[in-house]
């Protein structure tokens, strides 16, 4: 397979299975360096499957990976220690408090951060004594990123890191991801929060059944048909009307100039990711019902 120097990570027809059942049926994507990557879809569609062959956690079944130009699958201490890894669920000991647990991690890393900068980082400043197993959910969450970051990674992979986080930590959150992505690192997220992956994502891919349904420009994806504008207002009989164009203000001028007067309840709407996402994932789940219908009235003729 070529490898791209731009390129932190490369998958070429990416295939799983689990005995019989498929997880993995061909997904490609490459990550350039320094960027964010989200990988969406919905539960079950593969997503942690793929992270974690990529992290040399799982075996792939067939096709072709590169993390650092190294094949997982041979990724030695040195190639590891370059990859910060925040899995989907993790087994932490529960013993150690958060200050020790990190000053521990960042003893396996060449050039770690300090622990007490990834504890400010995190916001664990109030529960740095605590010992982990005594952590809320979210709290031992934020524990999770802040092992995945000690060690100064090249590359970032984040499995759903904020769920349980509450609001004002998710926003914190997105701020160390920002100043992160700043310092250079390039990340692969996956989250179910859509508004997170338009925030935080320079591109993304959305798999669904484990087969890569579109890819592209976070502001891009799903075409620009899904992202047209919807103009809303209340006409003068009190109805609710919406039109759908991707010239809204010239919309709303002819509406001002037919009515003389300022229209009701006037707004512009522009569809956010989780609206394309979803349409994105309705049309896949049309097309494979199809298909499966398709298949059985070739088995009935
Ligand atoms: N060890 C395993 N043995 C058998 N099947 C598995 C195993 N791990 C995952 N699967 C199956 O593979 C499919 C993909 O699972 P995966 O965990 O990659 O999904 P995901 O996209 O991460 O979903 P979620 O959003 O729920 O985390 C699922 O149908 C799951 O049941
Ligand atoms: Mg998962």
């Amino acid at each position: 397979m070529p490898t791209h120097t731009d390129n932190i990570v490369e998958v070429r027809d990416l295939q799983k299975r689990y005995g019989s059942f498929t997880a993995l049926d061909g997904v490609s994507f490459d990550i350039r360096r320094g960027e964010t990557f989200a990988l969406l879809g919905p539960n079950g569609a593969g997503k942690s499957t793929t992270i974690e062959i990529l992290e040399g956690y799982r075996r792939r079944s067939g096709g072709e990976a590169r993390v650092l130009g190294v094949d997982p699958e041979r990724g030695d201490l040195g190639w590891r220690a370059q990859l910060g890894i925040v899995l989907q669920s993790t087994g932490e000991s529960g013993n150690l408090t958060v200050r020790e647990q990190l000053t521990e991690f960042a003893g396996y890393y060449p050039s770690p951060r300090g622990v007490d900068e990834v504890i400010e980082a995190v916001g664990l400043e109030a529960a740095q004594k605590t010992r982990i197993g005594k952590l809320s959910g979210g709290q031992r969450r934020r524990v999770d990123v802040a092992l995945g970051i000690i060690g100064r990674p090249q590359l970032l992979f984040l499995d759903e890191p904020t769920t349980g986080f509450d609001p004002e930590a998710r926003r914190q959150f997105w701020e160390l991801i920002r100043s992160l992505k700043a310092e250079g690192t390039s990340i692969l997220l996956t989250t179910h929060y859509l508004d997170e992956a338009a925030q935080l994502g320079d591109r993304a891919a959305v798999i669904a059944g484990g087969r890569l349904v579109d890819i592209g420009a976070i502001d891009e994806i799903g075409g620009r048909e899904a992202r047209t504008p919807l103009v809303k207002w209340t006409d003068a009989a009190g109805r609710r009307r919406e039109i759908r164009t991707h010239e809204p203000a010239t919309a709303v001028a002819a509406l001002v100039a037919e009515a003389g007067a300022e229209p009701r309840d006037v707004e512009i709407v522009r569809p956010t990711l989780e609206d394309v996402y979803l349409t994105l994932i309705n049309a896949d789940a049309g097309e494979t019902a199809a298909a499966a219908s398709d298949t059985e009235q070739e088995f009935a003729a």
